[in-house]
């Protein structure tokens, strides 16, 4: 049985939020004001470009620290070399084609590029930009070489840019870049680039069986695991699909191709036909066992008629389906949320259900008395078809997405 990490949640880090002179900058009022509420003390640097878009006041009062963007203020305290040194992580939120093209040169004229120089942290950009700009060659060979140096370049989100035009290149939503940040003080190895060129399906959410066009059978999974997962994947370098059931709190994350079903046959059909070629799945959504079995054309009403019994029948177990199919070297992951009973404990029970289900991988998670379902953290178990038992450490659903991730990777290269 192997431990996972020791890590424990650390509260306040020092984190540098590098801001790029793009119209995207108003987003990273957000992603301050998130960092800050969750105790981290953050310096902002935003580029010259920078505060043409968002002032040094803004800035300032949410921070609560000074903010210069040369590397002439300030100067006996040597914030240019200081800063860089002594942060946790350095996070830019957005990284125009500019900025990331004087990263890649290592240029160093503003207190930002000292900073990025200086750093010995994980270095976080987050592009965003216009389509153009993002596919031009000259961008994609700064990010190669970035990345090539270990600096982690972000997937942009896709959808509206400024003005009318959409495609790649839109800065990810503020809870997702938040997100990342968070994975990395945890983690700082959570993002290698070891999904490169791989497709993996992730499906999320609960289904919702109808008994009638305005009522259905549910549960309460939200989704957040799965997202996590896919989000994750995607900034590992993964083609991702994600089958998303029933998640409307919940935004696309960057760089994800989304399904939307409703019910447990729908979310079937979307797996079967996104796997075939797939190198892994991950079955994170909560998949309803039944579903009425004549659900009523028209809303049953109560005025008049004592309620019928609802008779049920059992849907298909997907993940059983996936196994049986499976192409060669496709890893397919299942997800457990159970709880201790008279029979057995929680990982006693997870061991059985991989064994019966047959999958490469099963996360067990333990629910009920707050845990899995809503929740913003999650812990738990990951079992191998090897015997291998990993405990996942407490933290947030990216964080665990990170280990299945390693654990996935690790087959694959098998
Ligand atoms: N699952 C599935 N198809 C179903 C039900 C569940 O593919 N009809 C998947 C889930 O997505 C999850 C795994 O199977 O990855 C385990 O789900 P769970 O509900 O715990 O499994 P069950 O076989 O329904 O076991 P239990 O009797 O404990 O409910």
């Amino acid at each position: 049985m192997t431990q996972a990490g020791h890590l424990r949640p650390d509260p306040s880090r020092r984190i540098v939020l590098g801001v790029g002179g793009g119209i995207a900058a108003y987003k990273a009022c957000e992603v301050l004001r998130r960092l800050v509420e969750a105790g981290h003390q953050v310096r902002v640097v935003p580029t010259e470009s920078a505060l043409r878009f968002v002032g040094a006041p803004t800035w300032e009062a949410l921070s609560g620290l000074l903010v210069h963007h040369d590397v002439f203020g300030d100067v006996p305290e040597v914030p240019h070399v200081r800063l860089g040194q002594t942060a946790d992580l350095v996070l830019v939120a957005p990284a125009t084609a500019d900025l990331l093209a004087r990263a890649a040169h290592g240029r160093a004229e503003d207190l930002l590029g000292a900073i990025l120089l200086t750093a010995r942290c994980p270095v976080l950009l987050v592009p965003a930009m216009h389509t153009e700009m993002w596919e031009h060659p000259a961008t994609v060979h700064n990010v190669a070489v970035l990345r090539s140096r270990g600096t982690l370049v972000a997937r942009p989100a896709s959808g509206r840019l400024t003005g009318a035009d959409s495609g790649a290149g839109r800065l990810p939503e503020p809870a997702e870049i938040v997100d990342l940040a968070t994975l990395l003080l945890r983690r700082a190895d959570a993002l290698p680039p070891d999904l490169t060129d791989r497709h993996v399906v992730v499906s999320a959410g609960g289904t919702r069986e109808p008994l009638d066009p305005v009522r259905y059978l549910g549960n309460r999974s939200s989704g957040r695991q799965g997202y996590a997962l896919a989000r994750v994947a995607a900034q590992r370098g993964a083609r991702v699909t994600l089958v998303a059931a029933h998640t409307p709190a919940l935004a696309d994350p960057a760089g994800v191709e989304v399904v939307r079903v409703g019910t447990a046959g729908q979310l079937q059909e979307a797996v079967l036909t996104a796997t075939p070629r797939a190198d892994a799945v991950v079955m994170a959504a909560a998949v309803a066992d039944f579903r009425p079995a004549d659900p009523h054309p028209s809303k049953i009403k109560k005025v008049g008629s004592d309620p019928d019994p609802v008779s049920l029948v059992v849907n298909p177990d997907i993940v059983a389906e996936l196994v049986r199919r499976r192409p060669r070297g496709q890893v397919v992951v299942g997800f457990a949320a159970e709880t201790g009973d008279a029979t057995g404990d929680v990982l006693t029970h997870g061991r059985a259900k991989l064994a019966r289900k047959g999958c490469d991988l099963l996360v067990v998670n333990a629910v009920g008395e707050g845990g899995a379902f809503e929740a913003e953290h999650n812990s738990g178990w990951l079992l191998g078809d090897d015997g291998a038992e990993t405990e996942l450490p407490e933290g947030p659903k990216s964080l665990l997405a990170a280990y299945v991730w390693d654990a996935v990777a690790a087959r694959l290269k098998r």
